[in-house]
């Protein structure tokens, strides 16, 4: 079978290579899973880097987040069924043909969702909700505060748009360019660049722009980085002068993942089904690769004309 395979941390598209592989047999407690669709995500490339070099070992397939069918049981799995479609989680590895998994982390899809929406029902929506709580638990309610979310036509942005104004707050969103505003504005009926000083920020982009925004942030206010797509932290020093005067916290989901339970997992994956179906969770795909395709994915990623999610069909 075909897999991607990371050997040395680097620029993706020239460290990501493509190999056949043997399948391995499921061991007990675990299942073999066809995938059908994976997601290209950020966060699957930032490993690549060697960003987090001291808790990712090498060689490693990349991936964190797809939907694949059951093929083959190993011994002693109870509570699914060959051919039944899941959500594989709680580690990477899913941009490859076939994917060996503990039972106990894969989770049941629903047959009215497509492919390509299940393929991203994890990383972004799962994340978004944790996002959400995270301010309400701040300010211990919303009434009408001005929350910034960063990168705001990104998927997860949009979903925090609508998430927030949902929970009762007043979202703002901040782009980078007038085109992604432009685009924006079709479906979004809030501020966009609204003026500070912001109340909340959830921010995925740090660098500069994130280190302006703690800057004008409200006292009291909340600062939660979740993302760095500018490549840059924010600046250590700035937080620390702040400090007494605005919450700065980081927001991991993997770090929720692997503490919460199996049924608080399944029940925020209940949450993001329905949002699919509703709609304002449902990510559009601009383009889906076969995993052969993974250089054309790759540089496409990169793309500024890039539309939406890219998805492989390995
Ligand atoms: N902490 C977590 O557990 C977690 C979980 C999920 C996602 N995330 C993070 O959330 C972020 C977005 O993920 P996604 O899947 O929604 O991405 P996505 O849909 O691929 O969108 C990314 C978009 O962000 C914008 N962008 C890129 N670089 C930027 C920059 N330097 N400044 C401002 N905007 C920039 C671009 O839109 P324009 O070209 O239109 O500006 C780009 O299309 C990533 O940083 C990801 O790592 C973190």
């Amino acid at each position: 079978m075909l897999r991607a395979v990371v050997r040395a941390f680097g620029d993706p598209r020239q460290v990501i290579g493509l190999e056949e592989v043997e399948r391995a047999a499921p061991g007990p407690g675990e299942v073999e899973i066809r995938i059908r669709r994976a997601a290209i995500n950020p966060s699957d490339l930032i490993p690549v880097t060697g960003a987090y070099r001291s808790r990712t070992a090498l060689p490693f397939v990349p991936g964190f987040e797809g939907v694949g069918e059951i093929t083959r049981l190993g011994e002693g799995v109870n509570g699914l069924a060959l051919r039944q479609r899941v959500l594989p989680i709680g580690a990477s590895g899913l941009w490859q043909a076939s994917l060996i998994r503990p039972a106990a982390w894969c989770f049941a899809v629903p047959d009215d969702l497509s492919d390509d929406q299940a393929a991203m029902a994890y990383v972004n929506p799962l994340t978004a909700f944790r996002l959400v709580d995270a301010v309400k638990a701040h300010f211990h309610g919303a009434a009408g505060l001005r929350v910034g979310v960063t990168a705001a036509g990104s998927a997860i942005g949009r979903m925090l748009l609508t998430l927030l104004a949902e929970a009762g707050f007043r979202p703002v969103a901040l782009v980078r360019s007038a085109a992604t505003a432009e685009r924006l504005a079709e479906g979004f009926s809030g501020e966009i660049a609204g003026a500070p000083p912001l109340d909340a920020v959830l921010d995925a982009v740090g660098g500069d722009a994130g280190n302006a925004l703690f800057r004008t942030l409200r006292r009291g206010g909340a600062f939660v980085q979740y993302g760095a797509l500018s490549g840059a932290q924010l600046d250590p020093a700035l937080i620390a002068i702040r400090r007494e005067e605005v919450a700065f916290s980081f927001l991991w989901l993997r770090n929720w993942v692997h503490s919460a339970g199996r049924v608080e997992i399944a029940a925020e994956f209940e949450r993001s089904f329905a949002g699919i179906r509703a709609g304002h969770l449902a990510s559009t795909v601009d383009t889906v690769f076969t995993l052969s395709d993974l250089p054309a994915a790759l540089a496409r990623q990169e793309d500024p004309a890039r539309t939406g999610k890219l998805l492989l069909a390995p």
